[in-house]
């Protein structure tokens, strides 16, 4: 089969910040000597005290430590805000396009923006919040969640936003693990034409934690909301009186920005520690180059501020850049299947960033809701999230860009900070489905199992060589857990939990996950996570979740259950365990498909052999593989019988 190759286009070129000869260059030299590359690049940004060492990085296990311009100090919003307003005070900073197409889009330029960021940072102070401290962010996507990101990172506070959508055991465990003093939220956050009752789920979840965290609630609809009196502040009645005038503090480089949690392979949600000076270089630089962004482009991200996309590529990249960057509060089929192109020709939005599972859905209900849409602003487009199939990257290409636009498949993950393998559009041939070539300072490695580097065209384990200044640097409150996950099996390395093919071009495609962790709709999952949610009911006494290929979601969540002595299997029944798991987790953990297991197979030592699990889920029962370790072969034969591809 000849692979597809989709030249550059002289167009993109032309006006392109990295071309083909100047890609090869910078890429060598970024590896060549990583600290004088950085040294140059780290000025990109404003210090308050220039930095003197550049890289700091040991990655011997188990003394594993990373330090990027470490003598340096600075600050982030200063960077995304104050910075821009002498030369573009009145330029937009944030188009916020809200839920419902006949509510008023709102223009916030920069010099608003740091008026509503400090007023928002001196609110907090307020409240008791100073540097160092922890503030849990529970907003929807509106522009009250960019100020009270950066009205943290101005104070030195450390954020840790958690996704709208996570239910309220979520919210509980990501407070109490960072130990926060605060939680912002708003009353209802509006989606698809639907509310989230937010500040309900708050009242639920701070019943679980320490009686000192107080709650900060911002005004979405004004609809109706319980108050705890001394323990709840209304975000717009303090504001009356705030200040709109905060000075930033200074931080030390690796001084930490946020913590966001993400799921492991194994037990309860990581706390990804990102720190300041090292993120911000990273995030600014790959928004730039990747993304070709130039002056005055409105530049559009779907993701939610909830992920990690969100943080780098919502705001701090493009923010640091003095970019228009586009907050959208709804979603892909609300009202309607062409909403976000008609939000494109409204905003004349030039770049846009997505995920696969939001083309997938919107490719399945049919071009009529694309071609009525103009999108000529359309100048490059991006994917995110997972593996992106050949359909649905040809249909973003032809029906989206028009054969026109780039389409920079970006991979990269919460502990890298920023993107690390991508194509850039006026150097990089595509090829549907590869995310191409990495970026400056990333040198990526194939491994077999025992860990030895491969070369030439050859698949194996993703690991990175060396650090780059966006990458974690710690789990919040576990470093062990941090050198244990991600530089004990493979030393020397960074290793990603992603298995990939590497061409004879030098071009690498990610096949997806190595361990028990799910990427659903682009949503990283522990399959662990649902495990013990499902346990947790008590009907339930085994359970045991593998992903499957799901035509919209990617992977959809399959899981294995095993019932309690006499409890009687039905249909109700596995409704009720799919709605539990979506109360215990949120609406992105609802099981697809429950079989019962009457039991499960495992080792003689007692280890589920998940393989097995996931052949059946894949229906790919004529390759079972080595059977004869297990304790009772025969439970594999009924649950073959009865998968959800043999009904
Ligand atoms: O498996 C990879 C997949 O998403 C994982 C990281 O998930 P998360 O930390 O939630 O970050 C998502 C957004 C950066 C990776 O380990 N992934 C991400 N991007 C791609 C991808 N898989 C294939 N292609 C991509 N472009």
């Amino acid at each position: 089969m000849t692979e597809t190759v989709i030249p550059v286009s002289p167009d993109v070129a032309k006006s392109a910040s990295v071309t083909a000869e100047s890609y090869e260059a910078m890429y060598a030299a970024s590896v060549k000597d990583p600290a004088a590359f950085w040294d140059d690049h780290g000025r990109r940004i404003d210090w308050i005290r220039p930095y003197s060492t550049v890289k700091a990085v040991n990655y011997d296990y188990p003394d594993v430590s990373i330090r990027w311009f470490d003598d340096g100090t600075l600050n982030v919003a200063a960077n995304c805000i104050d910075r821009h307003v002498a030369t573009r005070g009145d330029q937009t900073a944030i188009i916020f396009e809200p839920d419902d197409p006949s509510e008023a889009a709102q223009h916030i330029t920069y010099s608003q923006l740091k008026d509503e960021v400090s007023r928002f940072a001196n609110v907090l102070k307020g409240l008791g919040v100073g540097k160092g401290d922890r503030v849990v962010i529970y907003l929807p996507m509106i522009p009250v969640a960019a100020y009270a990101m950066l009205a943290c990172a101005r104070i030195g506070a450390i954020h840790s936003v958690v996704f709208a959508g996570f239910s309220p055991d979520a919210l509980a465990d990501r407070v109490n693990d960072s130990e926060a003093r605060l939680v912002i939220t708003a009353d209802h956050a509006p989606r698809g034409g639907r509310a989230t009752a937010l500040k309900s789920n708050a009242d639920k979840a701070l019943r679980r934690c320490k009686d000192s965290v107080k709650l900060l609630v911002c005004t979405r609809t004004g609809g109706q909301i319980d108050w705890v009196e001394g323990r709840d502040f209304r975000y717009e009645d303090l504001a009356e009186t705030a200040s709109a005038d905060c000075p930033p503090e200074e931080m030390d480089a690796e001084d930490p920005l946020f913590i966001l949690y993400t799921s492991g392979s194994t037990g309860k949600p990581k706390g990804v520690v990102h720190t300041s000076g090292g993120y911000l270089v990273y995030a600014a630089m790959t928004h730039e180059h990747v993304f070709d962004y130039k002056d005055g482009e409105v530049y559009w991200c779907t993701a939610d501020v909830g992920w990690v996309t969100g943080h780098s590529y919502i705001l701090y990249g493009p923010l640091a850049n003095g970019a228009t960057t586009l907050m959208f509060e709804g979603v892909p089929t609300f009202p309607d299947a062409s909403r976000f192109w008609q939000v494109v020709d409204k905003h004349k939005v030039s770049i846009f960033y997505t995920a696969p599972t939001a083309l997938r859905a919107l490719m399945g209900k049919g071009d009529e809701w694309v071609t009525k849409c103009d999108l000529s602003s359309l100048r490059i487009l991006g994917s995110v999230g997972e593996p992106i199939n050949p359909e649905a990257w040809s249909w973003y290409h032809r029906v989206i860009g028009k054969g026109k636009c780039p389409i920079v498949d970006t991979w990269w993950q919460t502990e890298t900070g920023g993107i690390l393998i991508s194509p850039l559009p006026g150097a990089t041939p595509l090829k549907p489905g590869s995310a191409t070539r990495p970026f400056f300072g990333v040198e990526p490695v194939v491994l077999d199992d025992q860990g030895n580097e491969l070369s030439g065209a050859v698949s194996g384990v993703l690991a990175i060589k060396d650090s780059w200044p966006g990458q974690m640097r710690t789990i919040w409150g576990d470093h062990a857990r941090f050198i244990s996950t991600y530089f004990e099996m493979f030393k020397g390395y960074y290793f990603a939990g992603d298995g990939c093919r590497r061409d004879e071009d030098g071009y690498y495609w990610i096949t997806g996950r190595v361990d028990d962790v799910i990427n659903v709709s682009g949503h990283r999952m522990g399959t662990a996570e649902v495990e013990s949610a499902l346990v947790a009911h008590e009907k339930v006494a085994e359970a045991a979740v593998v992903g499957y290929p799901h035509d919209i979601k990617g992977q959809g969540i399959y899981c294995y259950v095993t019932l309690m002595e006499g409890v009687e299997p039905s249909d109700a029944l596995k409704t009720e365990l799919a709605n539990w798991v979506r109360t215990e987790i949120g609406p992105i953990a609802k099981p697809d498909v429950i079989q019962w297991a009457p039991g499960l197979p495992k080792t003689r030592s007692g280890k589920i052999m998940r393989r097995i699990l996931r052949k059946i889920a894949e229906n790919d029962t004529g390759n079972l593989g080595d059977t004869s370790t297990l304790a009772e072969p025969a439970v594999v034969d009924d649950l073959v019988a009865n998968s959800v591809h043999k009904q």
